[in-house]
Order: structure tokens, then C-alpha cells, then sequence
């Protein structure tokens, strides 16, 4: 069977690009539905973009490589697509757009797109084996059973990275693009909660908090949830993505607030109160009990002096933590690193060395933060590589 672009993956960048090439495109997944990412994401309800999405938000060994993809197919171009198919969103936050009813209208419309453009599906269909040679790749799949033999001069890896693989996710995308001679980088989790050893938070568990997490490489002001296993939420997941193993984080547990300013207004109005009440006003109280034996929270606020509420003011505001790892892929939201974008065109996505092979979505060293732009990049750069063939 001939096809102008066989399309490997049927995720957010493989449908993407489906519904934009020109030609016809056969797009194979290995799962019984298309999307599932799409599906789960944003609660269900798909956090799809992001309004402030620029390319300061993406992690990856070239910083410049996603600004052509992103900047020639933006948000406003995805809003817009949503928009003509009718569906409803909203603004939750800090820019994300989330669809106001289900993910799965998001599934629908991309499904509808690339019946549209004339696209073939096939589902539960495994790639047996794959070769190149006179311009044009053959693959063999496996479907119901059966064999068939597919040739195309164009072939996209779109099969994402290695995060949640109880969902199906492989590493298929970085055997073949080794097969073919690209360079893969080191790929580790992303978007991940942080463990700790010895159930250290396990009394906190379930405590929520607005923080500022930092370290030398970047900082987010989000919420910080605390698990029996560690920490998590999403100034975690954004932080983990810029972490390393044995390094510390630092929390700021009253980004908003001057603490020493504060404390020290309140000791001449109101000296007679305890500092552990004082702080259980501006942090939660299971917090402040767990944090009372190393920070001594004895006496009123009249007993602390200038400098013990400095101290105070420190530890709460710059506390150093060294997390012992991650979740790992079974948690994590995507993979960082990947196909090297060295061997890469960032106009079309295309293989600098195998005219025809094409690299698109979380298979390419591209990462985008929490909220909507590993979507965004996954339409890009799917729409770069489905507008050049
Ligand atoms: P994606 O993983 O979507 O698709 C890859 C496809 O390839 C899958 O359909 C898979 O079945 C198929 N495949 C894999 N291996 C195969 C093989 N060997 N043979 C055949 N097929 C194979 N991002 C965001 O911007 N907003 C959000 O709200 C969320 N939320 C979110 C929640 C959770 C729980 C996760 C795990 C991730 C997110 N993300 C997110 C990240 C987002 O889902 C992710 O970045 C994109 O789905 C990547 O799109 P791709 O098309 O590149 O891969």
C-alpha cells in the first residue's frame, strides 16, 4: 500500500500534522483510541494553550530552535481552530485555556480535521519493522493480526516520550531516529513530583500552600501540595523540570509577605500573643506545627528579638530542601531532551541528513513549562512539519 506521509503516532502533534499535510497520510497508533493524553490532561478538561505562551518557556539544548514552529502556527491560531468548531473554554489561570465541558472535544475536532484532509487512522496497529532506501521508507505493520506493508517518501515520528507508559508511551520515536543516524540526548522526567526518603512529609500530606520555589536556573511563584511520598503541585512540577539529582531547592513559603516587617509591626501592637498563633495566621496551621521544633516557635511575639525574627523571616522564606528524586515517568507529564534538534530544520521539522523524515511533538528535545505549552508546541511543530510536505 503507497501513502505520500506515513505518520507514526496519533497524539496531539501526530494528528496535528495529519490534518495539515498535503498528500495523503496514513497516521498508526498502537492504542485502541487517539489522543489519550489529550483525553487525561487538564483534569479532563485539556488545559490546550496558553495566552502567554512565548519561546521563554521551553526547556531544551537549543533555546532558539521551537521560535519558528511557534511563532508561524501561535495560540491565537489554536484558539481560533477551537473556536470554529464551536467549542466553549475558559481562562483558569496565569493564561491556561481549558475547554469548559471535555478533552474529548478537543479529540473530536482534530479527528474531524483530519478526516477533512483526507487522513487515514489505524488503530491498535504495530510497527513490525522499517527500512529506507530510493526516497521512500517501507514499513511493515501488524493490524488484527495481520501483516500489510505500507511505503511512503514521507515519514513523521510523532510518538511522543516516555512519560505515564501504563498509557502506552515508548521510546519508539529515539530507536528510530538512532536508526537513521540522529543524535538523541539524555531524557529524563519532567513536570514531576519530588520524593523524599522516610515518609518525610507523610504528616503534611494534603497541605496546600502558595509558595516560590527557586534555584540558580529558575523560579515559580504556584502552589505547593505536599504528599505522602513528597512534594508536588505546581510550583514543584515546573521546578523539577530544572532540577538535578542531590541538588536543593529553595521555598519561599511567603512569597507575599514580609515576614520580619510584619512580625515586627504586630510585637508593638499586639506583644502579647504567641508567635506560633501569629505565624498559624499567615501559614497553615499543620505547617507551622510541623515546622515549631526546628524553628522554635517559643513565647509571645514581645519575647523575640529584631534578630531572632530575622532568622525566622530566613528559614521561612529561603528553606533548603534536597529532594531524593522523583515520581519518575510513571507521574511524570512529559519527558525533557530527546531528538536532538541539531539534526533538525526548525522551519519544517525535517531530518538535515534523510530528506522525508520528519520529527514533531515531545519526541523532539523541546519542553514547554506546566499550562498549556507542550500542546501548543505539539500543534506547531506538528503544523511546520504537515505544511512542508
Ligand atoms: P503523545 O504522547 O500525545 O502521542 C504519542 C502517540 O504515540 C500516542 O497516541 C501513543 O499511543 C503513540 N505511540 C507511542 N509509542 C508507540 C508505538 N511504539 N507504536 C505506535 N504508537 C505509539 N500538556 C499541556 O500542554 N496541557 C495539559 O493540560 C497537559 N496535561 C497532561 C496531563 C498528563 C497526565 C500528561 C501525562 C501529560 C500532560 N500534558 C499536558 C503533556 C502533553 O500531553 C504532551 O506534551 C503531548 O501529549 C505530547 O504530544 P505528542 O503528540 O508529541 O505525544
Amino acid at each position: 500500500m503507497r501513502y505520500d506521509t506515513l505518520i507514526l503516532g496519533a497524539g496531539a502533534a501526530g494528528m496535528m500534522c495529519a490534518a495539515h499535510s498535503g498528500g495523503r497520510a496514513l497516521v498508526i497508533d498502537h492504542a485502541k483510541a487517539p489522543g489519550e493524553k489529550i483525553r487525561i490532561s487538564g483534569g479532563g478538561r485539556c488545559n490546550f494553550t496558553n495566552l502567554h505562551c512565548t519561546p521563554g518557556e521551553f526547556v531544551g539544548n537549543n533555546p532558539h530552535f521551537h521560535k519558528s514552529a511557534l511563532s508561524r502556527y501561535t495560540q491565537w491560531d489554536f484558539i481560533d481552530l477551537v473556536n470554529r468548531h464551536a467549542i466553549a473554554w475558559h481562562e483558569k489561570t496565569l493564561g491556561q485555556l481549558f475547554c469548559d465541558g471535555s478533552a474529548r472535544e478537543i479529540i473530536a475536532m482534530l479527528r474531524e480535521e483530519m478526516a477533512r484532509a483526507g487522513a487515514d487512522l489505524w488503530l491498535q496497529t504495530r510497527l513490525a519493522d522499517l527500512t529506507h532506501s530510493e526516497g521512500a521508507f517501507t514499513a511493515t505493520l501488524e493490524r488484527d493480526g495481520v501483516r500489510q506493508i505500507v511505503t511512503a517518501p514521507n515519514l513523521v515520528l510523532a510518538t511522543g516520550g516516555k512519560s505515564i507508559p501504563k498509557m502506552g508511551a515508548t521510546g519508539l520515536a529515539y530507536d528510530i531516529a538512532r536508526q537513521f543516524g540522529h543524535e538523541v540526548t539524555d531524557i529524563r522526567p519532567g513536570l514531576v513530583p519530588l520524593t523524599f526518603p522516610e515518609g518525610r512529609f507523610k504528616p503534611l500530606a494534603g497541605v496546600s500552600l502558595d509558595t516560590c520555589i527557586s534555584n540558580e536556573r529558575a523560579a515559580f511563584q504556584e502552589a505547593l501540595l505536599f504528599t505522602h511520598r513528597g512534594i508536588s503541585g505546581p510550583a514543584v512540577l515546573q521546578i523539577s523540570s530544572y532540577w538535578r539529582e542531590g541538588e536543593e531547592i529553595f521555598v519561599d513559603l511567603l512569597p507575599d509577605t514580609g515576614l520580619f516587617d510584619t512580625l515586627r509591626a504586630r510585637r508593638r501592637t499586639h506583644g502579647r500573643r504567641k508567635l506560633i498563633n501569629e505565624l498559624g495566621h499567615l501559614l497553615p496551621a499543620r505547617l507551622v506545627e510541623y515546622l515549631a521544633p526546628d524553628l522554635g516557635l517559643e513565647g509571645n511575639l514581645a519575647d523575640q528579638s529584631d534578630t531572632g525574627l530575622r532568622d525566622l523571616e530566613k528559614a521561612l522564606k529561603h528553606w533548603s530542601l534536597r529532594p531524593g528524586g522523583s515520581e519518575g515517568y510513571r507521574t511524570a507529564e512529559v519527558t525533557l531532551g530527546g531528538i536532538s534538534t541539531s539534526g533538525l530544520s526548525s522551519r519544517t521539522m525535517m531530518s538535515n541528513t534523510l530528506p522525508g523524515l520528519y520529527v514533531i511533538g515531545e519526541a523532539v528535545d523541546v519542553t514547554g513549562w506546566l499550562g498549556g505549552y507542550n500542546f501548543q508546541w505539539a500543534w506547531s511543530s506538528g503544523h511546520a512539519a504537515g505544511r512542508a510536505i
